[in-house]
């Protein structure tokens, strides 16, 4: 079932053209004009009012899932204008943090089945919320209990870290902001260049897959490593917590995505020459804050590696003495897809070189339905 791949994650991550085709398959129309740009979600067409209509979003998940939703919180309240917060559904449940009637929660999980995010559904169900499900598996508890929801249709994914789940759940969050967006005429341009950039979205993923070669060479730069740093914001604040999650899941490294945002808070006391920091960098409104962390990490010598729009690498880093993964640019509500690409392809590098077991991860399941 590997095909020509050794490991499942590897297959996993180099499917993402097809996985992410199938999830926006029947969903997207483009016609010849303009105006017939559309998207349709057959499981929320019916609830969209209600979901413009709440207090307020809330996602829930856990691990990956959750990350995905945090890529996606800018674009739902960019398209929506609906608050949108963010819970691990384990700290929810632990807190037994309010929900009303008035919100809508959103459970994320690839299997379904994850104990924490189930008994968070049950929890806000009974406060009497709208709860909806992006889920991969038909049929699943978290599909089967939630009121309505989307599937996002990346098909079986066996390794036990998430990837094709991970790009796929991203790209329905944003189709969900789209369609939450749809009755605005002033986000009108906004929604159609990330429509378009949509259907652009697996020949990108395409060409970042290319990184390959690239990525395993930098796995045998950092395979000896204690340590490794991810710092992003904005959109690419979830790509340095999903990146971080995969180095430390499969290739038993340390590894932190940090806000970059945060960095003069505490974290910049690690930096010193000898610690591997990635830094995401890539075209969006935050870019020239970006820079500005670059410098200051090259102010205290730190060792960087920085993720830049392809052509943008001396723009990015002036001095030069970084290292540099460049990727295509897509419209910024859907770089966190083509971002976290390269960072799984390291991740399975270091595994591999690193010689630890690839779909299996030492202590992990791959679905979670105990607590
Ligand atoms: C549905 C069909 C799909 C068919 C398409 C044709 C299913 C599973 N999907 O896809 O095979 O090609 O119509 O129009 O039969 N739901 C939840 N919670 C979740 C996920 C989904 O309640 O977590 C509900 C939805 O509200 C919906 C149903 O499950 O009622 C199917 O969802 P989805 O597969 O996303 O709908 P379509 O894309 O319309
Ligand atoms: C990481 C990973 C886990 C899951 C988490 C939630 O690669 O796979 O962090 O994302 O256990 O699982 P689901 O999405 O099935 O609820």
């Amino acid at each position: 079932k590997k095909g020509k791949y050794d490991h499942f994650m590897q297959k996993e991550i180099h499917e993402q053209p097809d996985s992410l085709t199938t999830t926006m398959r029947g969903r997207l129309t483009r016609g010849r004009e303009s105006k017939m740009k559309t998207v349709v979600l057959g499981g929320l067409k019916d609830h969209l009012r209600t979901i413009r209509r709440s207090r307020r979003i809330i996602f829930i998940g856990c691990g990956t899932s959750y990350n995905a939703a945090l890529a996606a919180r800018p674009i739902i309240e960019e398209l929506s204008g609906v608050p949108v917060t963010m819970e691990l559904a384990s700290d929810l449940v632990d807190r037994q943090g309010p929900i009303y009637r008035e919100d809508t929660a959103v459970f994320v999980s690839q299997s379904g089945e994850t104990a924490d995010t189930l008994q968070a559904l049950e929890y806000a169900k009974s406060n009497g919320a709208l709860c909806v499900g992006i889920t991969n598996t038909v049929g699943s508890a978290i599909a089967r209990g939630t009121h309505c929801g989307v599937h996002i249709n990346a098909g079986c994914e066996i390794g036990v870290a998430s990837t094709k789940a991970y790009t796929s759940q991203i790209a329905v969050m944003t189709m969900v902001a789209l369609a939450l967006g749809d009755d605005s005429i002033s986000c009108r341009v906004r929604r159609e260049a990330i429509i378009d950039d949509l259907f652009d979205l697996p020949s990108k993923v395409k060409e970042v897959l290319k990184l390959d070669t690239e990525m395993k060479e930098l796995a045998k730069l950092l395979m000896e490593e204690q340590s490794l740093l991810i710092f992003g914001r904005g959109y690419n604040y979830a790509t340095a917590l999903e990146g971080a999650l995969k180095v430390k899941e499969v290739a038993l490294m340390h590894s932190e995505g940090i806000l970059a945002g945060e960095m003069k808070h505490g974290p910049l006391a690690l930096v010193d020459e000898t610690l591997p920091i990635i830094v995401i960098a890539t075209c969006d409104a935050t870019f020239s804050k970006q820079q500005s962390v670059i410098q200051q990490l090259q102010a205290r010598k730190g060792r960087l590696i920085v993720m830049c729009t392809k052509g943008d690498a001396l723009s990015s880093c002036s001095s030069g003495a970084c290292r540099f993964i460049e990727v295509p640019p897509v419209q910024d509500c859907l770089q966190p897809i083509i971002n976290i690409i390269p960072l799984q392809l390291l991740a399975y590098h270091l595994t591999v070189l690193r010689g630890y077991n690839v779909d299996q991860p030492r202590n992990l399941a791959k679905s979670v339905t105990t607590q």
